[in-house]
């Protein structure tokens, strides 16, 4: 770490006594002054307090004692107890990870997606794994709030920490309570082990139930529309390299690496928690789900095991600023990397979830229209759906149709056939349970040359007659 000059201290001195000590934690002059302004507009709000109560306390100790624990590496919102979290004030506690401002960003560009959507569900839910302080689900309620007051939000934050889940019902209580948040929808916060296997008996305590089981203890659904998780990702090494000696020492170590793996899975222990993430995601069949990573190689093994699953119709990743104009990205190995700044979460969507990111229109019957096929590139529009395919097999998955309802007509070239289509049982499809109705190809099965393409427009019974056939 760089000394700080003299002059530099002699600067600080001459402006307030304090400052000196608050310049090694915080690198540079200004930053010094706004904390140690904000110490002591915390040091008047407890004085006043106390005093409200018939106490009262040394002003100048308390503040010299905070500075003190400051100077020592003490992050400053553990020292005045909040950070801000988008609009939010969160109250923060030692013990529990502070939340940061990239986490707030991606909850807020999600939630703004959402509310735009002219399909959401009456009843919206949300799941939050590893809630931490409870920021996550807060700041998508008061998001959603903000915006809409015709659908009921549920949103459950799940934490294996005893001590993050009373901190989270404590932001939950004093929000409400000071009006911050709406009073609409329903917020909860329920413990439970994200990597705890629910087939195998849970050890050491009721912390370490696994989600699914905790769920159903709890009573609550165990289908969710949305799953956020900013989970523990930081690898050993990256640990001691990476982080901060005041992130060592101050936040808990818990929030931050993934415990060592017990099977030999070969995922690396930084990468830990995304595939059980990813299972629960398609366990409660999450029609959109949001990653936090370190950074774009986490992201990029992140993003090719959601899609190893076959379950999403689309995956991308958010950089720290999602909403500007995309650098380039030459590395992204086929992934769309939205923004600016260091990759920071993997965004992936199914059926409806589509729709409700922005990605495509509302287009009644095809809402439901997906093409878990990696091979499959599909284009969504208005009207007919269009899909380049680049290999022989492509087996369509249609939720929401019947057989009956939906006609295909394809083209291969410059030849217009009429593929006939059969009901398949879906239950081989992987990681799909059941729902859904799959419609493939059956006895006319276009042998298409591998990259010579073919679009094929799906169309509804309903909307036959309007329909275009053919090239749309
Ligand atoms: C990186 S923090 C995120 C906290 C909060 N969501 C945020 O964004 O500030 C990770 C959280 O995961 C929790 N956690 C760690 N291991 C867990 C597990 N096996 N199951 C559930 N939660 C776990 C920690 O207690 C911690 O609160």
């Amino acid at each position: 770490m760089p000394r700080i000059s003299t002059s530099a201290l002699r600067k600080a001195y001459a402006i307030d006594p304090l400052l000196p000590r608050l310049l090694s934690p915080c690198r540079d002059l200004r930053a010094a002054q706004n904390e140690l302004r904000w110490l002591r507009e915390h040091v008047g709000n407890v004085a006043e307090a106390r005093r409200a109560q018939g106490d009262t306390i040394s002003q100048s100790a308390f503040l010299h004692d905070l500075v003190k624990q400051r100077a020592s590496g003490k992050p400053l919102q553990y020292l005045v107890g909040t950070e801000f979290f988008g609009d939010l004030e969160i109250d923060c506690w030692p013990g529990v990870l502070i939340p940061r401002q990239d986490t707030a960003t991606a909850v807020q560009r999600l939630a703004r997606l959402v509310r735009k959507a002219h399909n959401s569900p009456s009843e919206l839910r949300v799941l939050d794994l590893c809630t931490g302080t409870g920021c996550i689900p807060l700041l998508f309620h008061h998001e959603l709030y903000a915006a809409r007051a015709d659908v009921e939000l549920r949103a459950l934050g799940i934490d294996i920490s005893e001590k993050a889940l009373q901190l989270a019902d404590h932001n939950l209580n004093r929000l409400r309570g000071d009006k911050t948040l709406a009073d609409k929808g329903s917020l909860h916060f329920l413990q439970a082990d994200v990597l705890a296997n629910p087939f195998v008996e849970a050890r050491g305590g009721p912390g370490h139930i696994a989600v699914s089981t905790a769920l159903r203890h709890a009573m609550l659904p165990h289908i969710w529309d949305i799953l956020i998780s900013n989970p523990p990702y930081i690898s050993p090494s990256a640990y001691w390299k990476t982080t901060t000696r005041s992130v060592r020492v101050f936040e808990p170590k818990l929030a931050l690496v993934p415990p060592p793996p017990t099977s030999n899975s070969g995922i690396a222990q930084g990468d830990s928690f995304y595939p059980p993430i990813l299972g629960i995601a398609n366990e409660v069949e999450a029609k959109i789900v949001l990653l936090e990573v370190a950074d774009l190689d986490q992201a990029l093994r992140v993003a090719r095991a959601a899609q190893a699953l076959h379950v999403f119709d689309g995956v991308e990743i958010w950089r720290e600023q999602p909403d500007e104009p995309d650098s380039p990205s030459p590395e992204a190995a086929g992934f769309h990397v939205l923004g600016q700044g260091n990759a920071r979460s993997v965004v992936c969507w199914r059926g409806t979830g589509a729709a409700w990111l922005g990605k495509r229109e509302r287009t009644s019957a095809y809402e439901d229209v997906a093409f878990p096929d990696p091979s499959c590139r599909a284009q969504f529009q208005i009207g007919p759906v269009r899909v380049s395919h680049q290999t022989e097999a492509f087996p369509y998955w249609v939720n929401n149709l019947n057989q009956e309802q939906l006609a295909v007509k394809h083209n291969v070239g410059r030849g217009v056939g009429t593929n006939a289509f059969s009901k398949q049982n879906r239950s081989g499809a992987p990681g799909r349970q059941g729902l859904d109705t799959t419609v493939a190809p059956a006895k006319v099965h276009p042998k298409v040359p591998k990259n010579r393409g073919l679009e094929i427009t799906a169309t509804p019974e309903t909307e036959r007659s309007e329909a275009p056939v053919g090239r749309p």
